[in-house]
C-alpha cells in the first residue's frame, strides 16, 4: 500500500483498464465506418472527414466533440449498426491560431447520412459558434436524410436549417461540398455564407438525374445537373470552385484571414510589407481613350491592393462584375467593381444580385467598401424586364443604400443613368466619392443622348450623320467629365489615376470610426 496516496495495486491496474478502455473506443470512433469502407472512399478520390479536418484546421489543434454518440434507431437493421460518433465528427480547432467550430460529415458511416444523433451533433457546435462568436464550417458529404430515420431526420435538417438563419450575419458561415449534397439537404449550405465546391467530385441538386429523367424526360449526368461548373458558372450558387480537396480546404483558411470572427468584431488587420503610398503610374493609362473600348478591371484591382492580391467570390459567374476581398494598407476591404471587359460592364439580373448578396455580407461584418464604376446602365431588352431586372436591380441599390460600413467609390470611366446612382453614389450616403479625369458622369452615353434631345433637328439635318457626330462631340465635352457632378459636390474629388491607392487608404483611415445607423426597424423589406 502507498501510504502517501492511499492508491492501491488494485486501484492501479482497475485505472489502467479503465483508460485502455477509453483508448480503444476512441480508436474505433476514429475507425469510422471501418478500414473497407475508408478505402472506398479514398478509391472515390476522395479524403475522409477526419483527414479533411487535418488538412484544414491548424496542425493539432482540432478538439472533437461527441465521439461517443450513437443513433437510436432499432429500424431496418440499424439496431445491429452502431457506430461511435455516428456519421459526422464535430468539434473545434483554430485556423491560423483563430478559433473556428466545425462538422465534417463522414461517408463511410452510413453514406454520412443525417439522423437524429447526426443533427443533434451539429446544432450542439452551431450553438456553441453563435454564442462564442466565430466561424461555423461544415463539410459536407452525404446521402441526404438517413432514410431508416424517416421525420425524425426531416426534423433534424429543419434544426439545422433555423441555426443557419439565426447566425446569418452573427457569424461568419462556410459550406464546402466534398461529395453528394441532394434533396433538402442542400439547404443548409444554400443559408450559409460562402459555398466551396471541388471540382468532378462534388455536386449539389434538390432532385437527381433519375428524377429528372422521370419527371422532364432530360438525360443529364450528375456533373452537368449539379457540379462545381455548373453551379460555379451557370447557377451561381458555388462561390468558390476549386481542383480537389486540398486546395478546397486551402482557399478556406485564405478567406477567412478578411473575416472578422463575429459581427461585433472588425476584421483582422493584416501588415502586408506594400507601401501605402505606392502610386501606380500604370493606371494613368488603363483606360482607353475610345470609351466603347474594354479593359480589365481586374488590373486595376490588382494594381492597388496590397501585394496585387485579391481573393475573388464568383469569379466565374456574372463576370459582367466583379466582387471579391483585399487589403488595403493592411486593412480588409470588400471589393465591386464593373467590368468593361464583359458586356462592357452592364448591370444585368445576375450581376445585380451577385453584388447585392456581396455588399450586405461585407455590410454584416463590417467590411469596408471600395466600389470601382464604369458602367454603361441596365441591360435592356426582354429577357432582361421580364425577368425582373427591376427587382434585382432594386436589391443591389437597397443593398448599397442600407449599407453603413465605410463606402469608398472610385469612377473610372462611364457613370450613366440610373447605374450612377446605385453604384455606391454620394447620394445614398457613399463616404468618399472620387473620380479619374477619364470619368463621365451622365443621363446616359452621347450617342444616345443626342439621338433623343435632337431628334427632330438630326431628321431635318442635311447631312444627319455629320451633324450627329457634332453634336455628339459638343455633349461629350460639356457633359461627358465628372466635373459637373464634381461642382455639385456629388464626386468630393477628381484624382490621378496613380495616386488612388494611397488616396482610398487615406480615406479607410480618415473613415475607420464611422459610425451611421439605419432608423430602427425589425428588418427591411429587401425586393427579393
Ligand atoms: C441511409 C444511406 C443513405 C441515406 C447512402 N446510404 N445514402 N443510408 N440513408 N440517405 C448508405 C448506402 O446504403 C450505403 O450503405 C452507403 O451509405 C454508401 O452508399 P453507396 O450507395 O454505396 O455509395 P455511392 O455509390 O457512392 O452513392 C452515393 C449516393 C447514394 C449517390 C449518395 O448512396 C444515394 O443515392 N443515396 C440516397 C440518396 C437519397 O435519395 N437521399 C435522400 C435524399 S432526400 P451500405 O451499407 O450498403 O454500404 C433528403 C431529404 C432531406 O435528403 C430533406 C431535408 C429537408
Amino acid at each position: 500500500m502507498n501510504e502517501k496516496t492511499n492508491v492501491t495495486a488494485n486501484d492501479k491496474t482497475s485505472n489502467q483498464q479503465k483508460i485502455a478502455q477509453l483508448h480503444e473506443k476512441k480508436a474505433q470512433s476514429l475507425r469510422g465506418g471501418g478500414v473497407e469502407r475508408i478505402e472506398a472512399q479514398h478509391a472515390r478520390g476522395r479524403l475522409t472527414a477526419r483527414e479533411r479536418l487535418d488538412m484544414l484546421l491548424d496542425r493539432g489543434s482540432f478538439r472533437e466533440l461527441d465521439a461517443f454518440v450513437q443513433h437510436r434507431t432499432n429500424d431496418f437493421g440499424l439496431e445491429n449498426q452502431r457506430f461511435l460518433g455516428d456519421s459526422v465528427v464535430t468539434g473545434w480547432g483554430t485556423i491560423n491560431s483563430r478559433l473556428v467550430y466545425v462538422f465534417s460529415q463522414d461517408f463511410t458511416v452510413f453514406g454520412g447520412s443525417l439522423g437524429e444523433v447526426h443533427a443533434e451533433k451539429i446544432c450542439k457546435i452551431m450553438d456553441m459558434a453563435i454564442k462564442n462568436g466565430a466561424p461555423l464550417i461544415g463539410l459536407n458529404d452525404s446521402g441526404g436524410a438517413r432514410i431508416q430515420e424517416g421525420v425524425v431526420s426531416l426534423g433534424g435538417y429543419a434544426d439545422i436549417f433555423l441555426r443557419n438563419t439565426q447566425a446569418s450575419g452573427v457569424i461568419p458561415q462556410i459550406s464546402a461540398i466534398m461529395g453528394p449534397c441532394a434533396g433538402g439537404a442542400v439547404y443548409s449550405p444554400a443559408l450559409t455564407d460562402f459555398i466551396f465546391m471541388v471540382r468532378n467530385s462534388s455536386y449539389m441538386f434538390v432532385t437527381g438525374p433519375d428524377v429528372v429523367k422521370t419527371v422532364t424526360h432530360e438525360d443529364v449526368s450528375f456533373e452537368d445537373l449539379g457540379g462545381a461548373d455548373v453551379h460555379a458558372e451557370v447557377s451561381g450558387v458555388c462561390h468558390v470552385a476549386s481542383d480537389g480537396e486540398a486546395e478546397t480546404l486551402y482557399l478556406i483558411r485564405k478567406l477567412l484571414t478578411y473575416l472578422p470572427q463575429n459581427n461585433m468584431e472588425d476584421p483582422p488587420e493584416v501588415e502586408s510589407g506594400d507601401d501605402p503610398l505606392r502610386m501606380e503610374a500604370g493606371l494613368d493609362h488603363l483606360v482607353p481613350d475610345d470609351p466603347s473600348k474594354p479593359y480589365d478591371i481586374k488590373e486595376v484591382i490588382k494594381l492597388i491592393v496590397d501585394q496585387g492580391e485579391f481573393f475573388e467570390i464568383h469569379a466565374a459567374y456574372a463576370t459582367n462584375i466583379v466582387v471579391g476581398f483585399a487589403r488595403l494598407g493592411g486593412h480588409a476591404v470588400g471589393i465591386i467593381a464593373n467590368q468593361p471587359a464583359v458586356l462592357a460592364g452592364v448591370l444585368d439580373i445576375h450581376s445585380s444580385e451577385k453584388a447585392a448578396r456581396f455588399i450586405r455580407f461585407c455590410d454584416a461584418f463590417n467590411l469596408p467598401l471600395v466600389t470601382f464604376v464604369d458602367v454603361p446602365g441596365f441591360l435592356p431588352g426582354t429577357v432582361q424586364e421580364h425577368g425582373g431586372i427591376i427587382r434585382s436591380g432594386a436589391k443591389l441599390l437597397f443593398a448599397y443604400c442600407e449599407a453603413t460600413v465605410p463606402k469608398l467609390t472610385v469612377i473610372t470611366r462611364k457613370a450613366y443613368g440610373g447605374a450612377y446612382d446605385v453604384m455606391s453614389s454620394k447620394h445614398i450616403r457613399g463616404d468618399l466619392n472620387l473620380a479619374w479625369p477619364t470619368a463621365e458622369i451622365a443621363v446616359m452615353g452621347p450617342d444616345g443622348a443626342v439621338r433623343i434631345i435632337f431628334r427632330k433637328e438630326l431628321a431635318q439635318a442635311e447631312d444627319p450623320e455629320a451633324r450627329k457626330a457634332e453634336l455628339v462631340q459638343e455633349y461629350r465635352e460639356k457633359f461627358a467629365n465628372p466635373y459637373i457632378a464634381a461642382s455639385r459636390g456629388f464626386i468630393d474629388d477628381v484624382i490621378e489615376p496613380h495616386e488612388t491607392r494611397p488616396r482610398l487608404i487615406n480615406g479607410l483611415e480618415m473613415l475607420a470610426n464611422k459610425r451611421d445607423v439605419n432608423p430602427p426597424k425589425k428588418h427591411g423589406c429587401i425586393p427579393l
